[in-house]
């Protein structure tokens, strides 16, 4: 595992963790000698052969790194356009990119003394994934999750019980990820002499959002050497990513930040609409402002008040956004486009029956765009995208709401699918009754 690799990396953020005009540290002063006691500890570990000789065999034993590239040949064929590939952190132990940063804060803690890790989670990956780390390093795990998304995810909710972590529900406002933000941030405030805040993304006041980029730049480090060994050594021209904090985002771009002729494309949930409170596509709805300790692009009512949200994917319901993608997209570095909840449910059901591979709802975002993208772009160019997660969390709240009659099982059903169109036809499908 190396950092450095990357200019683009090694620049930023600043000493005072600022990417740009956005980041710092916008937390109660009495929080300072916290943070400073991570940032001393954290700029120690990693340059230190010994932390990196031990993260390295974490992820090859517990997490199963490297995971793959593959190409999507048969979506890439029915689309007739540009080739997509992914990169399958869906293969991650525990099924999505978090577990990249959870061994990582959990290496951390363990060597700076403290006993306990504490985080938020919204679809619920992050939760488990920081559970089993906990359990592997003999250390105490409390999650907070809002009430709707533990009801909406809760296969994940009992693996966390499972694998031994204290579970916070939180009811309170929208109970969503927001919520439990506020509720682990406010646990972590009380508890941080013997606990370790271990974030759900790249986000928070600095050094969290250094700290997540760089334990998750091992997906763009491995995934470039893997495309330019598939391509005999071309570059992807496009590389996509969804984006909530913006961990798996980061983590992908850190390999291609400093190729400008790849063109980095950021996707955020449109939701149900464009209308204030329907979605939550804070990058391109957004205005600057400041939420959870950092100053960055927040969705926001006119008094600052962080605005609802809504998306399909929990793990995307987020009315911030972490301050160096806020940067990135303010340079125009990335692109930032959006996707329905349709759209997302559409893709989702299609990679099912086309590739074989069910990806989460916040993974079928970007590979809702990709598709788009290739349809318009000629056959020689090639997509790469995070597919940041497996979507079993998500098949019971799918079919429940979107297939209550069941799926068609006729062959190609799924791969004639295109958005809204294609759901309205689930919906009315009149398969056999889903059983559970
Ligand atoms: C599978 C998956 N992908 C993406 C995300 C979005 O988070 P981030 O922007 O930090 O990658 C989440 C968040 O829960 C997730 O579970």
């Amino acid at each position: 595992m190396s950092y450095s690799g990357s200019n683009h990396v090694s620049r930023i953020p600043d000493a005072n963790g600022y990417y740009g005009e956005f980041g710092g540290n916008h937390w109660p002063a009495h929080m300072g000698p916290a943070l400073e006691e991570l940032t001393g500890a954290y700029e120690q570990l990693r340059s230190s052969p010994d932390f990196r000789h031990e993260l390295d065999t974490v992820r090859t034993g517990l997490q199963g790194r490297p995971t793959p590239v593959l190409h999507l040949e048969n979506i890439s064929n029915q689309l007739g356009g540009a080739r997509i590939y992914v990169k399958r952190e869906d293969l991650n132990h525990t099924g999505a990119h978090k577990i990249n940063h959870c061994v990582g804060f959990a290496l951390l803690a363990r060597r700076m003394g403290k006993r306990k890790l504490i985080a938020e989670t919204g679809a619920g990956q992050h939760g488990v994934a920081l559970a089993s780390a906990a359990a592997r390093f003999g250390l105490e795990c409390e999650v907070h999750i809002g009430a709707t998304d533990a009801d909406k995810v809760n296969a994940n909710v009992d693996l966390m019980r499972l694998l031994g972590a204290r579970v916070v529900p939180v009811a309170s406002g929208q109970s969503t990820l927001k919520e439990a933000s506020d509720s682990a941030l406010h646990a972590y405030t009380e508890q941080h002499a013997h606990a370790l805040y271990a974030i759900g993304s790249a986000i928070g006041p600095h050094p969290f959002p250094m700290i997540v980029r760089d334990f998750q730049s091992v997906v763009g480090q491995e995934a470039r050497a893997q495309f330019l060994a598939i391509t005999d050594g071309v570059l992807p021209d496009h590389v996509v990513a969804c984006v909530a904090g913006g961990s798996n985002a980061l983590g992908l771009y850190s390999g291609f930040l400093d190729d400008p002729e790849v063109a980095l494309h950021a996707v955020e949930p449109l939701g149900k609409s464009a209308e204030f409170g329907q979605h939550a596509a804070t990058l391109t709805f957004g205005r600057p402002g400041t939420l959870h300790g950092a100053s960055s692009v927040v969705l926001q009512e006119n008094d600052g008040t962080p605005a609802a949200v809504m998306s399909i994917a929990s793990g995307l319901a987020y009315p911030g956004v972490g301050p160096e993608m806020a940067m990135l997209c303010k340079s125009g570095r990335v692109s930032v486009d959006t996707v329905s909840d349709e759209e997302a449910v559409g893709t989702f059901l299609r990679i099912a029956r086309s590739e074989g591979i069910i990806p989460a709802l916040e993974s079928a975002h970007a590979l809702a765009f990709a598709i788009r993208l290739a349809a318009d772009r000629p056959r020689r160019e090639r997509i790469l995208v995070n597919l940041s997660g497996r979507g079993d969390k998500d098949v019971d709240f799918v079919l429940a709401r979107f297939a209550p009659g069941g799926l068609g099982t006729e062959p190609g059903d799924v791969d004639r699918q295109r958005g809204p169109a294609g759901l309205r036809r689930y919906a009315l499908h009149p398969g056999k009754p889903h059983s559970r």
